[in-house]
């Protein structure tokens, strides 16, 4: 596999670059609560910085297109006219990142247009331009080409750092790279280095799948059927699979259709792949949804139609812990409860101990997803572990083998 990396570029001093970052960070009140994403592309934006390259940055936040509560008007999709544009403006960003470099950060409150032009126009070598969210235009989302022209129009070099949706064929992941010479940053290169060592996996391989949504977990679920030695799965995934295998799941979260996907791919897993696959024998349950009941563990056979399945149960906790340890290679997506509550958050907490405590060392661990991150961060173990991917679903799509139009280009 070849990267076209930015390192490799000889004549990089003065350049103008393109910069497109993954930074959809968790926002409260125009607050950031979890400014990893920001951190991780720092040392791509301190090397352009050595370069004293003139830096624009784009980014998405959230995904304002989709929100019901402020929809915005859909024969004006332009920015200007986005009643939600104050929810979703990336200008915290912008200030979050120049504390970060203690360093000036200028905002422009569009990523193209007249004023993004003039903005550009007056940059002067080693500043930094951070441009509004992309996904206020519409043309973002449907990798328009004439969009992603006007986007990198006045760069000398497109470079995509943005790992976290390079799954998505939008307009600058996927059809910006036509109009300038593109490369992946820092960032993007140290993602597929290290997510290469979980598609060529040191046996034993232990995956663990926790999370709500079968169908983004699929493919990996179907291409580690072979290469996997156990697939764990916890959180509201299993309630899919305790259900198809006609074990009385109460009120969980689950639903027909992710009944029968999980059915359908637990049968063509065959005796050995079934053998891999390994559900919770044990969880801890509730009678009110919101956690505030009290947590009672049950085995997995005594659950009735009122419970509401909450967390892996400490039997299962002690099973999933001993084929964590087995393992040469750990990959983990996705908590095994609802972790936020605090009486159902042990599951996912001891597993984000174990995995941590046998990563850098004894295994090569990667962690992933949004949640995920999160439940390991309380354990503050962040650093025990190998790798934390910033792409929950592109992890899941990469590893899985799926398409990365991002990537096309870059990574041959
Ligand atoms: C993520 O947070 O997983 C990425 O930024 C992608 O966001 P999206 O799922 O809204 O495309």
């Amino acid at each position: 596999m070849i990267i076209k990396s930015i390192r490799q570029l000889k004549k990089i001093t003065g350049k103008k670059v393109f910069l497109r970052a993954d930074f959809n960070v968790p926002l409260k009140d125009g607050k950031i609560k979890d400014d990893y994403k920001i951190v991780a592309s720092l040392p791509t934006i301190r090397y352009l910085l050595r370069y004293k390259c003139k830096i624009i940055i784009a980014t998405h936040l959230g995904r304002p297109f989709q929100d019901k509560k402020f929809p915005p008007k859909a024969d004006q999709p332009r920015a200007e006219n986005i009643k939600n544009k104050k929810y979703y403006s990336t200008k915290p960003i912008a200030l979050r990142l120049s504390q970060l470099l203690d360093k000036k950060v200028r905002f422009v409150e569009d990523c193209v247009g007249l004023k993004v032009g003039t903005e550009i126009g007056e940059m002067e070598r080693g500043d930094i331009l951070l441009l509004e969210n992309l996904r206020f235009h519409k043309e973002e989302l449907k990798n328009n080409k004439k969009f992603a022209r006007e986007l990198v129009y006045s760069a000398d070099i497109y470079i995509n750092d943005a790992f976290g949706v390079s799954h998505r064929k939008q307009a600058s992941v996927c059809a910006v790279k036509k109009f300038k010479p593109s490369f992946a940053g820092l960032l993007l290169e140290k993602e597929i280095l290290n997510l290469n060592k979980i598609v060529r996996p040191k046996k034993p391989l232990t995956v663990i799948m926790g999370g709500v949504k079968i169908e983004t977990k699929l493919p990996l679920l179907k291409k580690f059927r072979g290469k996997a030695n156990k697939i764990l799965v916890g959180g509201a995934l299993a309630n899919n699979f305790l259900s198809a295998l006609k074990y009385e799941i109460g009120k969980s979260l689950a639903d027909k259709k992710s009944i029968k996907l999980a059915k359908k791919i637990y049968s063509e897993y065959g005796i050995i792949g079934k053998r891999k696959f390994v559900l919770p024998i044990d969880v801890v349950v509730n009678s009110k949804k919101n956690g505030l009941g009290d947590p009672k563990v049950k085995d997995i056979s005594q659950v009735n139609k009122n419970d509401i399945i909450l967390d892996i149960g400490p039997r299962t906790i002690r099973l999933f812990s001993k084929y964590i340890k087995e393992a040469k290679t750990i990959v983990w997506n996705g908590p095994m409860g609802k972790f936020e509550s605090e009486n159902f958050r042990y599951g996912t907490l001891s597993v984000a101990r174990v995995v941590a405590s046998r990563s850098t060392g004894i295994a090569f661990g990667v962690v992933g997803g949004g949640e995920t991150i999160e439940a390991l961060k309380k354990t503050k173990m962040l650093d025990y572990v190998d790798w934390i991917s910033t792409g929950g679903g592109a992890m899941l799509t990469y590893l899985g083998g799926g398409n990365m139009p991002g990537l096309k280009g870059i990574i041959k």
